[in-house]
């Protein structure tokens, strides 16, 4: 079998074909447009690619969109004095503190930074207070990464209800609220972790199986139902020549894109996966568009429930 691709990219540019429309409404209606923030602090390369996609997709679909640069020797002070400073500002609808942060801002910086943030702008659904709703299954704003896989889940029309789901990795920002959004659509749901026992035999069991661990390649054939499918939530960067011919043999296109600029960004599934899978997500362009079209989706939801006076938005 050869995998169905679920195509992200293309999916992120029908949404933000949707979205554009309303934010021209939102900025005739309330005189200015729905505003983004986002907070960048230090230098780190990957984070700055990132943050470059979601200000640039904010742009296109017509938000105000700022970048907030801070220096990596900045404290954690002005840094919740930011936060504090856009909580108030009230032409911002949404308040995105990139993560990770510097090593130098301590080990609870960042706990304490997105529990700063206040809860009608936390597009990331970071908030304990978005969280414990979400928990309840009461409207939120929702992480954007397991949002976005359920999006794509939805328009590719592929069922959940009833199905077995096995999300593997439970971190906050994606495992934990995408179990949460499975179940709460009738999926049977098993979180697996690095203590996992056998993990390939019960993630084998699944009809939906999504890898959120941060591991190259680490899904393999074995892994996986046939027919099953599967989400690569994944985004290693290799520079290992090793493991890039673990996942490539020798003749194919990446190995010899790997061969030339010294890296390769790969998922945390491995490419045989696609003989086995019957639908699956690729690494670039499936999850990672997604995640970022719901960015936009999360910051109109939070300007329309702000410009009507609410504080959460409604729906999920
Ligand atoms: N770093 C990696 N993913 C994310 C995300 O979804 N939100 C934020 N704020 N930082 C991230």
């Amino acid at each position: 079998m050869i995998a169905r691709k679920l195509d992200g990219q293309a999916l992120a540019e029908t949404i933000r074909g949707e979205i554009a429309p309303q934010v021209a409404a939102f900025q005739t209606r309330y005189g200015r447009p729905p505003g983004l923030a986002i907070v960048l602090v230090g230098d780190n390369p990957a984070s700055e690619v990132y943050v470059r996609g979601k200000l640039k997709s904010g742009r296109a679909v017509g938000f105000r969109a700022d970048l907030e640069r801070l220096p990596a020797t900045a404290s954690l002070e002005d840094l919740l004095g930011l936060v504090a400073r856009l909580n108030l500002n009230t032409d911002i609808d949404g308040i995105l503190v990139q993560a990770p942060l510097p090593k130098g801002l301590g080990p609870d910086a960042e706990t304490r930074v997105f529990d700063a943030i206040a809860p009608e702008k936390d597009v990331d659904g970071f908030t304990p207070g978005n969280v414990g709703r979400l928990v309840q299954g009461r409207p939120s704003l929702v992480p954007c990464t397991p949002l976005g896989v359920i999006e794509l889940l939805t328009r590719e029309h592929i069922a959940v209800a009833g199905k077995r789901a096995c999300v593997i990795g439970r971190s906050d920002i994606v495992g934990k609220p995408m179990a949460l959004l499975l179940m709460q659509r009738d999926a049977t749901v098993t979180i697996c972790h690095s203590k996992t026992v056998d993990l390939p035999a019960v993630s084998r069991e699944a009809d939906i199986v999504v890898a959120a661990i941060g591991k190259p390649g680490l899904v393999t054939k074995e892994f996986v139902k046939p027919g099953a499918t599967v989400i690569d939530v994944g985004m290693n960067k290799v520079t290992d020549p090793e493991v890039a011919a673990s996942l490539f043999a020798e003749g194919h296109p990446r190995l010899a894109k790997f061969r030339e600029n010294g890296s390769v960004l790969v998922g945390d599934v491995h490419p045989e996966v696609a003989d086995v899978a019957g639908a699956l997500t690729p690494v670039p362009g499936g999850v990672g568009p997604m995640t970022i079209a719901m960015l936009m989706t999360n910051t109109l939801r939070a300007a329309k429930a702000r410009a009507a006076g609410g504080h959460v938005p409604a729906g999920r």
